[in-house]
């Protein structure tokens, strides 16, 4: 099947960079470009039998040292929608177990010759420092509280397709602030679309001095709320919490988590979303977490593959072409 085409030398020159580390560094024109590369792979998704073969001949590694259902599968399928051989390595039933480095790991990898890592890590900076190390291109899949950009472009179609657009939108963030990869990566790049960006949490939920991210903070949830056109809600993240950050889950979701009531105060065709996984009760009362009317939190995940696809097209445009012969014996 043929792909959706842009020229190898166009897609390079609109996305600039061998590697995708975080959205920070990103231009609102290599976003958009993303972003509509992705929007022609949704369609092409949506068709039987999609199995392109622009990546045909190159190999994808997933390389997830934190657990993941979303990024790892959708990453897996995007590279074999695109044609590309994909091997998910399970750090499980690796040599990690045997004490082999993060480094080591990378290196022995990279060895292999892959042309792209996808790499999950819980400590912030640790997938910018392996991608110092190898020749492949690496593409960050999560790294602790610091970035997950492919979460904050599929946050931003998802929002395109529904709203049209991003600019001037108010755009809410909810919850474990704090903690979360994809709050930096979403507020980085509402900003980088010029929309307006607000994050609710309680005090100890917030990062220092958060405002300087380029946001308006709100402890209260409804005045955070208050005509807002898009609802992001965040889980709270225990997996990098040390202590007690609320005093209880039911007094937390009283007060922070998302029901009708206090969606009632956003826009009257506010759109909910979730990165996932969602804890119900918690973060999101189940009912509007299932309302196709309001939650865009299934679309979130359909369009996910299409951009990683988008994001895996960009960063082949980098590198050396496959002679002919070498690709199709
Ligand atoms: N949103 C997200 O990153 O989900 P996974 O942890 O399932 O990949």
């Amino acid at each position: 099947m043929t792909p959706p085409s842009t020229s190898p030398a166009t897609a390079s020159e609109r996305f600039r960079h061998r590697h995708l580390l975080g959205i920070e560094g990103l231009k609102a024109d290599e976003i958009t470009y993303l972003l509509d590369r992705a929007e022609s792979y949704v369609a092409q998704n949506r068709q039987a039998g999609t199995r392109l073969s622009l990546l045909r001949g190159r190999t994808l590694m997933n390389l997830f040292f934190e657990s993941s259902t979303r990024t790892r599968m959708s990453f897996e399928l995007a590279g074999k929608r695109l044609g590309a051989d994909v091997i998910n390595m399970s750090v499980e039933g690796s040599s990690i177990k045997k004490g082999e480095t993060l480094m080591d790991t990378a290196m022995t990898l990279n060895a292999m010759r892959p042309d792209v890592l996808v790499v999950r890590h819980s400590d912030s900076g640790a997938v910018a420092l392996l991608a110092q190390k190898v020749s492949c291109s690496v593409i960050n899949g999560g790294d602790g509280a610091h970035e997950h950009p492919t979460q904050a472009l599929l946050d931003a179609l998802t929002i395109r397709r529904r709203k049209g657009r991003i600019e001037g939108l108010v755009v809410t963030i909810c919850g474990d602030i704090s903690h979360s990869r994809v709050a930096r990566s979403n507020i980085q790049l509402l900003n980088i679309m010029g929309a307006q960006v607000r994050v609710v949490a309680p005090p100890t939920l917030l990062p220092p001095m958060v405002e300087r991210l380029g946001v308006e903070v709100y402890n209260d949830m409804r005045r955070g709320l208050a005509g807002c056109d898009i609802v992001m809600m965040l889980r709270l993240q225990s997996e990098r919490m040390n202590g007690s950050y609320v005093p209880s889950l039911s007094e937390y979701f009283h007060f922070y988590g998302l029901d009708r009531a206090k969606l009632a105060v956003a826009s009257p065709d506010a759109l909910v979303m979730h990165p996932g996984p969602m804890n119900r009760g918690v973060e999101i009362d189940t009912d509007l977490a299932d309302d196709i009317d309001r939650s865009a939190i299934a679309e979130q995940v359909e369009v996910g593959v299409a951009i990683r696809m988008a994001c895996l097209e960009a960063l082949m445009a980098h590198l050396p072409s496959i002679a002919p012969q070498e690709s199709r014996p």
